[in-house]
Formats: structure tokens, sequence, C-alpha cells
């Protein structure tokens, strides 16, 4: 007799979809069988479950910009959308670029968080030291420009001097990929130009930005040997160069909803609101985007939830912040692509979780098998609900897609075998550091 089980669920297994139970003891999956029996039974109802998703890029503010989110409403957020274990950027105030600074970090995170968690580090100019002997994280992170915190290296020798550090300790490189000179030549252009459309914003920062920065770190890290993954790729060229090195190169790259199902129409509609880092982009790169997930080019589908306040959401959009919030909306906006035929669960189960977990070695996650972390996500492939910003956790309070109607929502959400949601209601659990293998 186990202590859980959570029966009559169509399992997203890596391969195929398993019609069963799931039996849960001291947090862990101690069976995925038939006819399993405990103490306590959640009746899954036939719905679909997922495991729970890994989202490797969130931006939860703490320490410094905790008037935007906290890692409680944050996580709560997280939770309440599936999303069982984030990994936070270092870009905070100030940025994560010291051992002392990252522990600081992981006690704010330990005391608030009520889903899981693990970190990106943050390379500065001058923290090789702290390279070398920094512990338990995820990767080091690169900003190639500065974007919002200004932590960047801006300097080729140093980041190829950091690259080898990396490929030393075998931690992987995370690279915010943007030429910064590109940037800031373009940008400086429009506005001199008189430029303050929205749409401005995106041609300020043209595909050859982030086209010949991935490109420059696939050569350097190609020399450096370092393992390499890229922050929300946005255009096709992007995609391009990806294919073509990913099979000489430890490479692996990621894609963000807003880039996914927003574009610069979109940027023209909502303006500042919709102003991020790297920009909305033409239907033909959003084309591009999806074309990759299906042919493998892309292995992850992550929120880079950016949140700021509509205050200062309001501003032209040379002034606004870059960034929007994502961590509610992702799963119901692929959901509602799996109902319309255009990717199916396993491919969702591996972008959003198995391939997060295997790419930064998070042990005991990213799959719904026995000996792995209970973190679940019971959903209902059939209920509509529209998003609104009403409803949101975030403390934000916004989303880019209020008012979307979407058809796949979670309904249930466990961590380690707790229910964390509930059909609408958040039971705060104390969230635990990933282990890395
Ligand atoms: O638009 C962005 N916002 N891009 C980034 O790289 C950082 C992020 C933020 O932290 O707001
Ligand atoms: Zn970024
Ligand atoms: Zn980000």
């Amino acid at each position: 007799m186990s202590e859980l089980v959570i029966k009559n669920g169509k399992l997203v297994l890596p391969d195929k979809i398993f019609e069963g139970d799931i039996s849960i003891d001291a947090g862990i999956i101690s069976k995925v069988g038939k006819d399993l029996k405990g103490d306590k039974v959640v009746n899954a109802e036939g719905n679909y479950i997922l495991p729970g998703l890994i989202d490797v890029h969130v931006h939860f503010r703490e320490p410094g910009a905790s008037s935007k989110e906290d890692w409680n409403t944050g996580s709560f957020a997280a939770a309440s959308s599936g999303i069982t274990t984030v990994l936070d950027m270092p870009n905070t105030q100030p940025p994560t670029t010291t051992v002392k600074l990252l522990d600081k970090k992981r006690e704010i995170a330990a005391s608030k968080s009520t889903v899981d968690f693990g970190f990106h580090f943050g390379a500065s100019t001058e923290n090789m030291d702290e390279l070398r002997k920094v512990e338990k994280i995820a990767s080091v992170k690169f900003y190639m420009s500065s974007t919002i915190g200004n932590l960047f290296v801006g300097n080729d020798a140093v980041l190829f001097e950091e690259l080898k550090i990396l490929a030393e300790r075998d931690i992987p490189g995370i690279f915010h990929a943007e030429n910064r000179e590109m940037v800031q030549h373009y940008m400086q252009r429009l506005i001199n130009e008189g430029r303050t459309d929205p749409e401005a914003y995106s041609d300020a920062r043209p595909n050859i930005c982030a086209a010949e920065a991935v490109n420059r770190i696939i050569f350097l890290s190609k020399m450096a040997k370092n393992r390499l993954h890229f922050c929300h790729v946005s255009t096709k060229e992007e995609v391009d160069i990806i294919a073509r090195n990913k099979s000489i190169l430890p490479l692996t790259a990621e894609v963000c909803p807003h880039h996914l199902f927003l574009n610069k129409e979109d940027l023209r509609k909502l303006g500042s609101l919709v102003k991020t880092n790297p920009p909305l982009r033409s239907k033909e790169d959003q084309n591009a985007l999806w074309k990759g997930i299906q042919d493998g080019t892309i292995d992850v589908i992550a929120t880079d939830h950016a949140p700021h306040l509509m205050e200062s959401k309001e501003k032209d959009i040379w002034s606004a912040p870059a960034g929007v919030p994502g961590v509610e909306t992702m799963l119901p906006l692929l959901l509602n692509e799996v109902n319309k035929g255009n990717l199916t669960l396993n491919q969702l189960a591996k972008l959003t979780s198995e391939n997060p977990a295997r790419i930064f070695r998070i042990k005991d996650k990213g799959k719904i098998k026995e000996g792995y972390d209970a973190d679940l996500v019971i959903i209902d492939l059939k209920k509509e609900k529209k998003v609104r910003n009403d409803k949101l956790f975030t403390k934000c309070g916004w989303s880019p897609f209020d008012g979307w109607k979407l058809k796949g929502w979670p309904v249930m959400t466990f961590i380690r075998g707790n229910l964390i949601f509930d059909n609408g209601d958040i039971n705060k659990i104390k969230g635990r550091e990933v282990s890395y293998g």
C-alpha cells in the first residue's frame, strides 16, 4: 500500500501515452502501473498527466526588485500553471556574480519558494575567480549586450577565457546573444531619425544582431570546447546556424512563448507592453521557430518570465523596460496548440521537462518514471478558459496574452507528491533546491 496513488490518468511517458496509475512514497514515484493501491487516492478522471514543467529561464527579481515579483508570488504563478521547477537568472540587483551573493539568493529562495529551484550564475568582466570556484549551479549566463540589470561581458577576450574555465569545469555556458555594438548603432540611428512607433524597437535590433552573436559564440565555444545553450532564439538565421552546428557541437537551443505566439504586428498593437529583448520578430521568423521545434533544432521551450510593473510599461518604446511575464501562460498556450494538432503531448513533455532536466543535469526530474521525483501536472485538455489579468498570481499583474481564449489547462500540480495547486487554489509548501548529476 503506497502513501498516495493518482489513478486513471493518461500518463505522458517519454515515448508513449500509458493509461494507468502512479504511486508515490516519500515524494518519489514508487510505481507506474495498473490497479495500484494507496492510503490516499486522487482520481485523475481520465485526464492526461505530464511530468512537472522545468522552466529553465525565469527572472524572479529577488534580491533587488521585489516590487515586480518575489519568490513567493513568482513560485505561486509557476505552480498554478504546472511549472514545478524554475532556474533563476542572475541579472538581479546586485547581480549573482559572486559565490557570496549566490548563497544569499539561495537563502531567499529556500525561505520563500513554493516550487523547486536552481540558479544560473552570472559572468561579468571581473569575476573569473568566482567562475573557478562556484558550485551547484545549472550554468553560467553570459549577456553579450546589456539588457535589464546592466550585467554583460562586452570583451571577447575575457569571454573566451571564461568559456575555457567552463570547459575545464564542464559547466554549460548559456547566452543572451545580441551584438552590443550593432544594437547600439541601430538604436541610436532610429532615435536620431525621430522614430517613436513601437515597431521601431524591433527595427533597432534587427535579426543580424542576434545571428552574428550566435555565430561568434559558436566559433568561440568550438575553440574553448565548452557546452553551450542559447536562450530565447528568435530569428530564422539563428535557427539555421544552430541547425548546421548541432551535430558537431554540444549545443542546445531554447525558444520562448512570446516569440512563438507574438510578432511585430502585436508590437504595433500592444506597444511597450510587449517590448522585450530580443524583440518580437516577423511572421517568417515565427514560422522558422516552429519548424525548428518540429525538426529537433530547438530543444527547450522556456518562459523568460521577466515581470515589470504596468506603470513602467506605460512609457514610450525607448524608455519602458524590456521583458514580459510568462510562467502562467506557457502551458495553456502549448496545450492549445496540442488541441490544434500542431504539437503532441510527448513533444511538449520533452521540450518543457525531459530536455531541460537533461541539458542542465537536474537529478531525478523530467520524466514520469519510477525513482523520479513525483512532480506531476494533471491537465484537462478540454477545459476552455480566457487568460485574465485579474486572475494572475504574478505580482506584476498582467500578461501579454490577456483575453486569449485557450483550450487545455492544468487542474492539479504536485511537487514531490505534495498537491500545491488544486483547481485554482495554491497550497504553500517549501520548495527545495535541485541537485545536479
Ligand atoms: O527583455 C528582457 N528582459 N530581456 C532580458 O534579457 C532581461 C529581461 C529582464 O530581466 O527583464
Ligand atoms: Zn536574455
Ligand atoms: Zn531572460
